[in-house]
């Protein structure tokens, strides 16, 4: 896949190098003109950045028209106890609301960057949760997922933003504040 990403941090650069080795084609934006370079030739468009960022990251992105977009961020209070939207939206309804003719996915939100590309824990692998509304872009997120070495878990609508961000903060609360670090995962047990 041709693959565009804004923000080019922890999550960005670990997914890149990720996607790479496995054979995708990997273009990073910065901040202004870059995006919409990044972009430009992209099939899949990887928000990656902080999400006070996030609009005007959409925004200088240039045509997003029928792109996938996959949102990566958590709209995370400064002292990151707690999320600045929730319950009645996500940050990834928001995304979709700027950018209303792509096909967002939100997904690598649930789990430390840390872990994209080591996320064996014994003999099991961490679960990478996605949510959308477009079955083909949801197709594309979940290869994403597998080539990023996380088992993919579709867990429904785009509107399920609203249960993963809340989820995310869950794993940061463990590692930030309950100081518990960064290896630890989520797994859904299904019988
Ligand atoms: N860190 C994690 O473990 C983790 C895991 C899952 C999800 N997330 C979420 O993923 C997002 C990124 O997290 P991160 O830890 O990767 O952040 P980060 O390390 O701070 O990196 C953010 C990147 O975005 C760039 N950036 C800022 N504004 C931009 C813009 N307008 N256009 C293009 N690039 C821009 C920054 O560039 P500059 O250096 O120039 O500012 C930086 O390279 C956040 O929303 C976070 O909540 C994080």
């Amino acid at each position: 896949m041709r693959i565009g990403i804004l923000g080019a941090g922890n999550v960005g650069s670990a997914l890149g190098r990720l996607w790479s080795a496995k054979g995708h084609q990997v273009v990073f934006g910065k901040r202004g003109a870059s995006n919409a370079e990044a972009t430009a030739a992209a099939e899949v468009v990887v928000l990656s950045v902080p999400w006070p960022a996030a609009e005007e990251a959409v925004r200088s992105a240039g045509a997003l028209a029928g792109k996938v977009l996959i949102d990566c961020t958590n709209p995370l209070s400064p002292d990151l106890k707690g999320l600045t939207v929730g319950l009645t939206t996500s940050a990834g309804e928001q995304v979709a609301a700027w950018a209303p003719s792509a096909k967002v996915v939100k997904a690598f939100n649930t789990i430390g960057a840390v872990n994209f590309g080591n996320a064996r824990f014994g003999d099991q692998l961490a679960d990478g949760y996605y949510c959308g509304d477009d079955a083909g872009a949801k197709s594309m997120a979940k290869q994403l997922i597998e080539d990023a070495g996380m088992t993919p878990v579709d867990v429904g609508p785009l509107r399920n933003a609203r249960l993963l961000e809340p989820l995310a903060m869950l794993w940061i609360d463990l590692a930030v504040n309950q100081k518990q670090g960064a290896n630890h995962a989520f797994k859904l047990l299904r019988r």
